[in-house]
């Protein structure tokens, strides 16, 4: 064969990302990383490695498909290695191996695939397509030769799958790290190798890893043009800090867009004994129970420091495990709930505020309405300037933290999104859990920063959202008022 020389060299991450194994794979983050241009060569490398195998590149619509991947593909791809067979949108090399590139746009999209065998599968853009397609395709992750298989994706954060991308990959832990995933359904339940698979009857694991790419990995764009950074950082906020930070915590529609790891999240630490503690509690069987636990520091400062979320607790159990999992030495101020604690089963003839209250869990009744509960709690959230009095430098803060441990708490309150009917409320969501019990313990409290420390709220936000502790707007449940 003649020699052809192959025009790309990777980058460093790229490079990173090609050395990369694992069964599931995501480039993700800023725009003009690299990652398309990463895809396409690693696609190719592959197909001459391992002749006669077969690889799918995916994109969302025909238009993309087209715009991106094919066209790139004709411009670089050396001829000698193989033709483009545009009636059948695939790659033949002289080896025997195909990349096919193909659009997924809607449901009806399975039945293409029923007999189809891939050794690679590639998203572009996956935050863009829904999670049980890029599920549904594992089943076809199979062939004949002995070739290592994997589904290697990459995407920008933000689009209609960010939360679930986020989930799978991001959220897993800090990045370029190898976690070995249990697959489960909708429900949370294992899923097993099904029979006739050499793991017959084993829980399916697979390995997945996350690897951020950054816009200054792509010194050639940088470089090649200038005033691709300008036009990113001229963005409105949102898309500027997905496109050009590659910040996968907020996203368009994001209810609390303050919301910041690097702000809010903080390492834990042992809370002194004399700070005051809280406990809130929202009622769930099938939706999880959820119990947090908030201390407020002397400056006046929140921290969620423990949380416990899970389903199909009884009340007895509810009640046993918040009472395991709080310390003897702990004393709580008060303990803040769900109204519906006070609901009475059908066939029971105790409420279980009841059942709280006989184990020395005495519980009082939350302010449930929402829009105030949830402006309220954006104040918590909200990120200030302060200075550091030792280094005389600057800082981001805020007035309610929360231990890295908490980890359903540092999922859910990003996850929230603006209810499109009342742009006020939050919409529902099935992890509102979490947020619902921390709104129920920021309205049992006054305005934040009512410590002794050097918070001050801006007072024009004080002034045209006065910060009325009794309106009761859309309660559906009965009030009682004062703590008991
Ligand atoms: N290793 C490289 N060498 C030279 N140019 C590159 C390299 N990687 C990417 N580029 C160029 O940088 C630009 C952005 O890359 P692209 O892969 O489209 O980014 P992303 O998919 O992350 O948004 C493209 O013009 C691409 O050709
Ligand atoms: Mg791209």
């Amino acid at each position: 064969m003649p020699k052809v020389v192959i025009p790309y060299k990777p980058q460093p991450r790229q490079e990173v990302y090609h050395q990369t194994e694992a069964d599931e794979i995501l480039y993700g983050g800023a725009a003009g990383g690299g990652k398309s241009e990463a895809t396409i060569w690693d696609a190719l490398k592959y197909a001459m490695q391992y002749p006669g195998s077969r690889q799918i590149i995916f994109r969302r619509t025909h238009p993309d498909l087209q715009r991106s991947i094919v066209t790139r593909t004709l411009q670089v791809y050396p001829k000698e290695l193989g033709k483009y067979n545009a009636s059948k949108h695939e790659w033949v090399f002289v080896n025997g191996s195909v990349i096919e590139l193909a659009y997924w746009d809607n449901d009806a999209n399975y039945k293409n695939y029923q007999g189809a065998e891939y050794d690679v599968i590639r998203w572009e853009e996956l935050t863009q397509f829904e999670e049980k397609w890029y599920t549904y395709m594992f089943s076809r992750l199979r062939g004949s030769k002995p070739y290592p298989r994997s589904v290697k994706s990459t995407t920008n954060p933000g689009g209609v799958g960010h939360t679930w991308v986020k989930k799978r990959f991001v959220s897993l832990g800090p990045p370029e790290t190898v976690y070995h995933v249990t697959e489960t359904d909708d429900e949370g339940n294992t899923l097993y190798w099904p029979d006739g698979t050499p793991q017959a009857g084993k829980p399916i694991i697979r390995s997945r890893i996350f690897i951020p790419a950054n816009v200054h990995d792509n010194q050639a764009l940088v470089q090649s043009d200038p005033g691709y950074l300008a036009r990113l950082l001229a963005l409105p906020d949102i898309e500027r800090k997905q496109l050009l930070e590659g910040d996968w915590d907020v996203f368009a529609g994001q209810y609390f867009s303050e919301f910041s790891r690097a702000v809010h999240v903080v390492e834990p630490f042992e809370i002194p004994r004399d700070w005051k503690k809280y406990r809130a509690l929202d009622e769930g069987y099938t939706d999880p129970f959820v119990c947090l636990w908030i201390a407020l520091a002397p400056d006046g400062t929140g921290y969620l420091y423990r949380e416990l979320v899970q389903t199909k607790l009884l009340t007895s159990q509810q009640v046993e495990l918040v009472r395991l999992n709080s310390p003897v030495t702990e004393r709580y101020d008060y303990n803040v709930a769900d109204t519906s604690f006070w609901n009475k089963a059908k066939t029971e003839n105790i409420t279980p505020a009841e059942i709280f209250a006989q184990k020395d869990v005495p519980l009082i009744q939350a302010k449930k309405e929402r829009v105030n509960g949830w402006k309220r709690l954006r104040e918590w959230l909200h990120v200030e300037d302060a200075i550091d009095h030792v280094t005389g430098s600057s800082y981001k803060t805020a007035k309610l933290k929360i231990f890295s441990t908490c980890i359903k708490a540092i999922e859910a309150i990003p996850a929230m999104m603006h209810d499109e009917r009342n742009v006020e409320d939050a919409a529902a969501h099935p992890l509102d859990h979490v947020p619902d019990a921390l709104r129920y313990w920021v309205m049992s409290q006054p305005t934040p920063g009512k410590g002794e420390g050097a918070w001050s709220a801006d007072p024009e936000s004080l002034l045209d959202k006065p910060k009325t502790f009794e309106d009761d707007e859309d309660d559906d449940q009965p009030q009682v008022e004062g703590f008991w």
